[in-house]
């Protein structure tokens, strides 16, 4: 058997293998971070199992490491959190653990080394290594982990179908890190995902829509979600993505099957970005397309305003997957809004006026919008997507041009509510927003620029068509 004394041999492993000496407790580092070692993923997230209680031996390694030390003691589960330095240790005794069918809450039990690693989720999760004098450095390996990492391969240690039972989060997790390092589900295990994809109800939407963002943050989320809808979890968890799955022909006319266009999108948008939200964006884009397909005898197939709609289900998914109902929500909903408006201005003359409002809209985000719109291009003809990228260039420079000359992006009216108030004597009312907009409209149609002055003037020739009054001369000095 190998030694890793060579991973260990440093801080903060020496001094849990004081503090085991000391209080006569054996203890191992153990899960993923013995995996990413072996992998070479550095990782500061340390969990260690003890022979005994986790909490006592937490306490005798605060006290070890001295008062600059912060530690969190969770009664309830028998674990505790030490921060030491930039490190996060996680201290546990070895425990037996099952889940009841029909509840996620486990009953736990103290247990052996050995039953602790029978009741982890993957071979390659269930290796550890020991701290302890007599064998420090060794590998402990008892279900083949190193074998199965070395080979690529993500297998149960158990009976898959006992491993899932007992928490059918790990079913996801399984999918997840085979998405996340590049690796295969083993066979028997993949065909238990299958058999017991129901038992995920049992989970909370919290749990797994965390295992859903790590896929998605994954380097080839498409991966993931094809082995999701593969085994039928994606049905379970997510089925309006699974709607987007088919292809209809109506007088030998078909349209793209939307929900592998989705996820090669996903993929594009993954390759230039890591940005969560923008990726939750490519995912949903097309949402929509379901609902808002017909056809049209002389068009053939067509999605008619599915941005807008699609655009108004996010709140609601978002709420469901029990995801943020916050800026990153309305992000979200923005782009999904606007992500054809770069592509139909790649079609046509790019205008200013166009670019203009474009900006406008999309305000801060354009950059992604335009990430995301580049990704959406997808077809299968070469020479058509040459020329949507070419456009796409053109786009983007006058993206650049516009925002040079008019600084859209993150634009502030240049005349606010407070100035038309003043100067023509009126309270808060319509009029006062009537006023804002035409400035405003004026501006996005490059009929003046977006500078006080003229905005200004503007503003008083509008209030004189309207009839208005100057009753106050107060902001002709700033002009
Ligand atoms: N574990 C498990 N079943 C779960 C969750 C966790 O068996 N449903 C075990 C695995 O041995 C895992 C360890 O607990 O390695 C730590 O879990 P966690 O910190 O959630 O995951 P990591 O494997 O460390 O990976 P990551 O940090 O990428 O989530």
């Amino acid at each position: 058997m190998e030694n890793f004394i060579k991973y260990i041999d440093k801080e903060p492993f020496l001094s849990v293998a004081k503090v085991g000496k000391k209080t006569g407790i054996q203890g191992y580092v153990i899960g993923g971070f013995v995996r990413d070692l072996l992998l070479q993923r550095p990782s500061k997230d340390v969990d260690f199992v003890v022979l005994g209680s986790g909490i006592d031996f937490a306490h005798a390694m605060a006290d070890f490491l001295g008062k600059d030390t912060a530690a969190r003691y969770f009664k309830n589960f028998g674990t505790a959190m030490i921060r030491f330095n930039s490190w996060e240790l996680e201290f546990v005794g070895a425990r037996k653990e099952s889940y009841r069918k029909s509840s996620r809450k486990p009953i736990v039990e103290n247990g052996t080394l050995e039953d602790d690693r029978r009741r982890r989720d993957s071979t390659i999760n269930a290796m550890s290594i020991s701290l302890n004098e007599k064998d420090y450095g060794q590998l402990c390996d008892p279900f083949g982990g190193l074998k199965d990492l070395r080979a690529k391969l993500i297998r149960t240690p158990l009976d898959p179908d006992i491993t899932f039972s007992d928490d059918p989060l790990r079913m996801m997790r399984a999918i997840r890190f085979a998405t996340q390092l590049g690796f295969v589900i083993e066979k028997d295990t993949f065909a238990a995902i299958k058999r017991n994809k129901n038992r995920i109800s049992i989970v909370s939407k919290e749990r797994i829509t965390d295992e859903l963002n790590k896929i998605i943050l994954a380097n080839n989320p498409s991966r993931g979600f094809m082995s999701l809808e593969e085994t039928g979890l994606l049905k379970q968890i997510f089925p309006m993505l699974t709607e987007l799955m088919g292809v209809e022909v109506v007088d030998g006319k078909g349209h793209k099957d939307n929900f592998y266009h989705t996820l090669k999108v996903l993929d594009n948008v993954a390759r230039v970005s890591d940005n969560l939200w923008l990726r939750w964006a490519a995912v949903l884009h097309d949402i929509a397309k379901p609902l808002t397909k017909r056809f049209e005898p002389k068009v053939g197939w067509t999605f008619h305003g599915h941005e807008f709609v699609g655009a108004k289900m996010v709140p609601g998914i978002f709420k469901k997957l029990k995801l943020p109902s916050n800026e990153k929500m309305r992000y979200v909903q923005k782009l999904v809004l606007l992500h054809l408006r770069p592509i139909v201005l790649a079609q046509e003359i790019v205008t200013d006026s166009a670019v203009r409002r474009l900006l406008f809209d999309a305000g801060e985000d354009i950059d992604d919008l335009m990430i995301l719109s580049t990704a959406d291009i997808t077809s299968k003809n070469e020479a058509k997507v040459k020329r949507y990228r070419k456009n796409f260039e053109l786009v983007r420079q006058k993206l650049k041009e516009v925002e040079r000359k008019d600084r859209i992006r993150n634009w502030q009216p240049p005349v606010t509510g407070e100035i038309i108030m003043e100067t023509f004597g009126l309270k808060p009312s319509r009029k006062v927003g009537n006023i804002k907009t035409v400035i405003r409209e004026a501006i996005l149609d490059g009929k003046i620029h977006n500078e006080f002055a003229e905005a200004f003037d503007y503003m008083l020739k509008t209030g004189k068509s309207m009839g208005l009054k100057v009753v106050s001369r107060k902001y002709f000095l700033y002009k």
